[in-house]
Parts: C-alpha cells; structure tokens; sequence
C-alpha cells in the first residue's frame, strides 16, 4: 500500500514527505509539477531513503488516472495547489482551475480506485475576515465566508470531499485548516540549527519569510502594512505555527483515520502574535537591525486570526513541539542563510 503526495515538493509538503521517510516505512508516491516546488528538496530528501518521484501535473486528467492503475494506493496528502491570495484576485480562474477543478478530478480518481484516506491542506483563509474574535479563538464551527478566491477554492474543494464522503463510506477524509505557517526544517548539526529543506518560494509574500530575508541582507527594508488595526499596537495579529508542527499533524491524521470518521481540524498554536512583535523578535534573535516603514493596509488582510487548537489536541492527541516564536524564526533565518 502506498502514500501518494501531491505537491510533495514545495514547502509543507516536503516537511511531510521528510517526516514519512524519517518515522515510517510506507511506500511513497510523490507527484509535482516542479512549477514552485523544488528538484533540489527532493534530491536532498531522497538521500534519508528512497521514494518514487513523478514529475506530473494534476490537470494531466489521464496521467493522474493512469498512475492509480500502477500504484495501489492507499492514502492521499494532498498539497499540489496554488497559494497567493492577491494573485487569486487578479486571477481567480487560475486559482478555481489549480484548486478546485484539479482537487475533484483526484477525489474522483480516488474513489474510483478505491483510495481510503485524503488528508487534505485547506486554510483559516476559508473563516475570512472575522466580525467578533471569540477569546478562546476561532474553533472549526465558526462560520465560513472566504474573502478571496483563495480561500473560496479551498472551501469548495472540501465541501467537494465530504459530499463525496456521504456517498461513498468507505472514503474518509481528514480536512485541516492552516494557521500561518512558518520556519524551516529543525535539524541541528554540531549542536547548530541547520535546515536541510524550508520554504523557497520566489517573490516571498509571508511575514516571517520576508524579515527573514531583511535580516540576511538579501532585502534592503519591509513595510508594515496597517498599524491602525483594532489590536494591541495597531498591527495584524496572526497564529503562527512551526512547518514541522504541522507536518506532524498529516503523519497523525493518517492513523487516526484508521479508527475514526472524517472530520475538520484547525492547526494553529491558540497564540497571536503582531507584526511589530514578529519584526522585533526577527531583529533580537538574529542581532540584526534593518528598516521598517509604515504602508497601508493590505487589501483583504483580517485584523486577527487565532485558532482555537482544542479539538485537534484532544481527538488526534495533537501536541506542538516548536511552538515558541524564537525557534520559529530562528529556523526560518537559518535557512535563508543557507540559500544564500
Ligand atoms: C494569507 C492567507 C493564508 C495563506 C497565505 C499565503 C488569509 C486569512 N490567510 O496569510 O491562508 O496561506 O496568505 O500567502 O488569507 N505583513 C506585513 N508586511 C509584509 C508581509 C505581511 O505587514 O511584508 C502582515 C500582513 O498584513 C498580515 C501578517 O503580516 O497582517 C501576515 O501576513 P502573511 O504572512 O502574508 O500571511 P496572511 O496574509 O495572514
């Protein structure tokens, strides 16, 4: 029985694929198109032990059919997709097409081959612009309304999975909600951080990332974007969650589906931190100053967005391991100066 992984070359994926092949024996399948994802994660990964690589992209319709017919596959971690909410609102058909449309041809593969598990990569983004932050944060029964089409093509795709779930039983999927992803790769050598993979995306959009790579010089300054938010200085606050933390989510999901229904989990540490606080701790930790300037917000950005993380800690006995912001960015900044 094998593990196919979609998108097994980009940044979330390829922390999963390293967790599979560190911690498990299952056959693995991984399939990306290469068009952000990286040969070289995939060069650097293979070396823990081996796994099979198709360079294919999910629109191939016949491709993806036939590769069920070769392989027995049993679970599918589905990450292969498009992620860049202002591009998804100059071009949301690209964002419909990547996502949705390519997501329900493999649910349909899936059925049709007898696959029994989809873990599936959705996002906070499908919760929107929340009107009342509760305190406890957003648990997974708060009401969906996607801002963007980023978000509205993952909430279709997983409203695709469970209506296909209540039709065929034998299906079972585990959906989970991203916080803000963030960091690298924890792996020390002599005692140092040294990250083998981490997120290599070009054009970075991401806070952490972008400091990051203020703080390695690569950048001359960032912006703020908004410092009249209704937060505690002004600033968007957000949930910030360890790569390797989430990752670990997906190696649970995959036996807790052996003995549990299909279900909705958020992955997020239950903790916000702002803009200005993220930019310090980048500049303390790496003892590196570089420049800030005040721009306005950024359109669609909500002021807050904290998970509630109680139902993935309590049902998939889910703990973080990473969950201090320093070692997020510690890991983060080890890594941009590993690229170099
Ligand atoms: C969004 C999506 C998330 C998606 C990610 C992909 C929502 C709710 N979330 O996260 O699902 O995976 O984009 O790109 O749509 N900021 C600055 N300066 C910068 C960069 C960011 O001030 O140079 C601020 C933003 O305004 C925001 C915070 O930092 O308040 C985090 O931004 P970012 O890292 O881009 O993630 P989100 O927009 O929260």
């Amino acid at each position: 029985m094998s593990i196919l992984i979609t998108g097994g070359a980009g940044y979330i994926g390829s922390h999963v694929l390293k967790q599979l092949l560190e911690d498990t024996e299952h056959h693995i399948i991984v399939v990306d198109n290469l068009s952000t994802g990286h040969q070289d994660t995939l060069d650097t990964l293979r070396a823990m032990r081996s796994f099979e690589f198709i360079a294919l992209d999910l629109k191939e319709f016949d491709r993806v059919d036939n590769l069920f017919k070769e392989y027995k596959v049993e679970t599918i971690i589905h990450f292969a997709a498009s992620i860049v909410v202002p591009e998804s609102v100059a071009n949301p058909l690209k964002y419909y097409m990547n996502n949705t449309v390519n997501t329900t041809n493999l649910i349909n593969c899936a059925i049709k081959h007898g696959v029994k598990k989809f873990i599936f990569s959705s996002t906070a983004a499908v919760y929107g612009e929340p009107i009342s932050l509760p305190k406890e944060g957003i648990d997974e029964s708060y009401p969906t309304n996607p801002i963007n089409p980023y978000g509205m093509s993952k909430l279709m795709s997983e409203r695709v999975l469970q209506d296909a779930q209540k039709a065929h039983s034998e299906f079972k999927y585990v959906i989970f909600r991203y916080f803000n992803v963030a960091g690298a790769d924890i792996h020390y050598q002599d005692e140092k951080l040294e990250p083998r993979i981490g997120q290599s995306f070009p054009n970075a959009t991401h806070l952490i990332k972008i400091a990051a790579e203020c703080a390695v010089g690569k950048r001359e300054k960032m912006y703020i974007f908004g410092e009249d938010f209704d937060t505690h200085d002004g600033t968007g606050v957000r949930d910030y969650i360890h790569v390797d933390d989430l990752a670990n989510a997906h190696i649970k999901a995959i036996e807790y589906l052996e003995h549990n229904a299909s279900d909705i989990f958020n992955v997020g540490y239950g903790e916000g931190y702002s803009v200005k606080e993220v930019i310090e701790t980048m500049k303390k930790v790496t003892n590196n100053d570089f420049t800030v300037n005040i721009a306005p917000r950024r359109a669609g950005d909500p002021a807050m967005l904290i998970s509630n993380n109680a139902k993935i800690k309590t049902k998939m006995n889910w703990q973080p391991k990473y969950d201090t912001l320093e070692l997020i960015i510690n890991s983060a900044y080890a890594w941009e100066k590993k690229l170099g």
